[in-house]
């Protein structure tokens, strides 16, 4: 096995106690074996890290890769336009080479500015290319098919039959669940209810329990999208998940922001877990989740940026400053510190996955996903008696990102991203987007 000597970082820990220690920290495979001063011991790779910042990882709870390629094509429209009018438009016109090459621009960003962790939802065809480029990137991922088998103005080649569309997602299941030494996990996605059968969900439901995986879908993000679901099921969007057996520890809804009271309590009481992404809510106009009522519930939030066209970035360094800023207008300067929300980043999203006994901190025996920040810069000083949390989440930005570490492997050093071709991807991605935009 490798082992990997980083020496000398300061390191923001994010462990029970948000312990800050100045140590080096050795991994052993993938796992971090040893953390310590001056660790006297042979490695086979030694990092000097003397004034570098150590992060964990961040964890990015809802991501579609697929979308990447999108970027800029569907600016200033809100959420079911922008889906009916562009996005599946687009998504349909996707073949094998284009989701490959939308994912790794996707995964290149994220790992470039220190993204370690994502949950995808990919399109409706072609997520073997996505799970390819996931598997060579090194990025850590759950991923899985969107399913949709029901709606208006839904282009024919993402109109699904039911029981095709669950043999299908079993078909990725059994290729790709706990590949790459685990790396790589399957997720159940059906898009969102007004996208879904009855029959769809359940069927979700239960091969999901079967299965023991979890279950991804956008919930009450837009309020066209909630009164759809009132006007088709007769309930409240979050009401009718439950009402069909759907709410339960496994259940990620993204975005959720259009909850009433009894939504919540449904949420918290199922152990329903929830993604914000306050880039996307922002720019499709969608709203603003109340996200300290949800964390004060107990409800576990993470962060994500969704897609490129809805952002228009993958970058958890935005998402951190706009979950802080957008709450402190309607909450005051004092909530959402940037200690709790780099939290949220991290071990937040870790519990959203049901990971943190793997991934989000920096303790021994967890798997050794990691970022170094280089913070030598104007925007970043004075250094002098700094909040290392201040200066992380509110003046750090994504080009501060040094050296990434995923699974103990060194998936970017010196600023460069090692295990994709960026001169590639970027041409094959103007490549492939241009064939793909004859075929709508
Ligand atoms: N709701 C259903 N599909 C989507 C999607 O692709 N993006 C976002 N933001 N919301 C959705
Ligand atoms: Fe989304």
């Amino acid at each position: 096995m490798t082992t990997t000597l980083i020496r000398g970082a300061v390191i923001l820990t994010m462990n029970a106690a948000d312990d800050i220690l100045e140590a080096d920290v050795l991994i052993i495979g993938n796992r971090i074996s040893e953390i310590g001063k001056d660790l006297k011991c042979h490695a086979d790779r030694i990092i000097e890290a003397g004034g570098k910042v150590m992060l964990p990882g961040f964890v990015q709870t809802h991501i579609h890769l697929c979308q990447t390629l999108f970027r800029g094509r569907a600016d200033d429209m809100e959420l079911i336009d922008w889906l009916r009018k562009r996005i599946w438009p687009l998504e349909a016109a996707h073949n094998e080479e284009s989701i490959y090459y939308s994912a790794m621009l996707g995964i290149g960003e994220l790992i470039r500015s220190g993204t370690t962790t994502i949950l995808d939802m990919e399109t409706v065809h072609h997520t073997n290319s996505a799970f390819q480029a996931i598997e060579q990137s090194g990025i850590r991922a759950i991923s899985g098919k969107v399913m949709m088998d029901y709606g208006t103005e839904v282009p024919l080649a993402l109109q699904e039959n039911t029981q095709r569309s669950l043999a299908e997602s079993v078909e990725l299941l059994e290729k790709w669940h706990g590949a790459a030494n685990g790396r790589i996990e399957y997720a159940f996605c059906p898009r969102f209810v007004v996208s879904c059968t009855e029959e769809l969900l359940i069927g979700v439901r239960d091969l999901a329990e079967r299965y023991g995986v979890k279950i991804h879908t956008h919930a009450s993000e837009n309020r066209e999208e909630i009164a759809i679901v009132e006007a088709e099921r007769g309930m409240r969007n979050v009401v009718y998940l439950d009402h069909i057996g759907l709410a339960k520890p496994n259940l990620i809804l993204a975005h959720s922001i259009w909850l009433d009271d009894e939504e919540k309590r449904i949420i918290k009481d199922r152990g329903v877990k929830l993604t914000h992404c306050p880039g996307s809510n922002l720019k499709l106009s969608s709203g603003i989740a109340d996200i300290p009522d949800l964390l004060a519930r107990g409800i576990p939030v993470g962060i994500g940026a969704d897609g490129a066209p809805c952002n228009n970035n993958l970058d958890m360094f935005q998402e951190m400053r706009l979950t802080a800023y957008i709450q402190k207008v309607k909450h005051g300067p004092a909530v959402m510190n940037a200690r709790s929300v780099l939290r949220m980043a991290t071990m937040g999203g870790a519990e959203v996955l049901g990971m943190e006994d793997r991934i989000g901190s920096i303790e021994v025996g967890k798997l050794a996903d990691l970022q170094l920040l280089d913070l030598e810069d104007f925007h970043v000083y004075p250094s002098y008696d700094a909040d290392w949390f201040s200066r992380v989440v509110y003046a750090a930005t994504r080009g501060d990102v040094d050296t990434v570490i995923i699974d103990g492997e060194i998936v970017m050093e010196a600023k460069a991203v090692k295990t994709i071709d960026k001169a590639r991807v970027l041409n094959e991605a103007d490549r492939v987007l241009r064939d793909l935009l004859t075929r709508i």
